[in-house]
């Protein structure tokens, strides 16, 4: 079963029993996916037209924060991202992200109701393909600027982040495109080097550990 949870910024989250997994930190949902993926995600590269590819799209609260980015900027977003597990649509319509945020709920809704596997025009500056795939058997033709890997922890599901998996990530990369996670093991810093990823620590958000930005050389 998957619960909602509240978190110290005020902002929702979910957990996973099955996982035994927080979808964020429980120091701020909205605080975290901010800083890993806004700040140093998108905010990273200046391009006009970017095609992001997310591993793990949850509760959508990454892609609704790229979409406000992107119209914000007036910068064309091709949003891909891949979920094994959907979550419910009654438990995400209790999620309180546009109230924190203070905007209407049009788009949120938008990007969950919207149909999978084919590419959407969401608004504007966004258009959104959600894979109801498993990450362990995604290939893909598509190149992509940034890679969103928010899997559950290498702890829980040590398969997402072999290195065969990671190799994979490291092909789907445009040259000078680059991953970012929330994970600063050294274990996996060191399986990306090994793939040829260039590795840099960043500081984690609310004073937490760091993360990591890998980038295709
Ligand atoms: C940390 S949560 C992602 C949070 C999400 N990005 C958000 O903004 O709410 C990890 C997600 O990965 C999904 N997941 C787990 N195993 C997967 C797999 N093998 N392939 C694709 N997605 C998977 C989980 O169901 C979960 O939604």
């Amino acid at each position: 079963m998957t619960k909602i949870i509240l978190t110290n910024d005020g902002s929702h989250s979910l957990f996973s029993e099955e996982a035994d997994e927080h979808y964020h930190s429980k120091l701020g949902a909205i605080s975290e996916s901010l800083h890993v993926f806004i700040k140093n995600g998108i905010n990273r590269t200046t391009k006009k037209e970017i095609k992001i590819l997310e591993i793990g799209f949850g509760s959508g609260l990454n892609a609704l924060l790229t979409q406000i980015k992107c119209e914000k900027e007036n910068r064309m977003c091709h949003y891909y991202t891949l979920e094994k597990f959907p979550v419910k649509r009654e438990l995400i319509s209790k999620l309180n992200y546009c109230q924190k945020l203070e905007i209407n709920e049009t788009i949120f809704n938008k990007i969950h109701d919207v149909e999978w596997n084919v590419e959407q025009i969401i608004s504007p500056n966004f258009t959104l393909t959600k894979l109801e795939e498993d990450v362990l058997n995604f290939r893909t033709k598509v190149k992509f600027d940034i890679i969103y890997f928010d899997a559950f922890s290498p702890e829980k599901q040590p398969k997402v982040w072999e290195e065969a998996i990671l190799k994979n990530m490291y092909s789907f990369l445009l040259k000078d495109g680059f991953l970012i996670t929330y994970c600063a093991k050294g274990i996996i810093k060191r399986r990306l080097k090994k793939i040829g990823f260039e590795i840099e620590s960043l500081a984690g958000p609310m004073g937490k550990r760091e993360i990591t930005q890998a980038k295709k050389k």
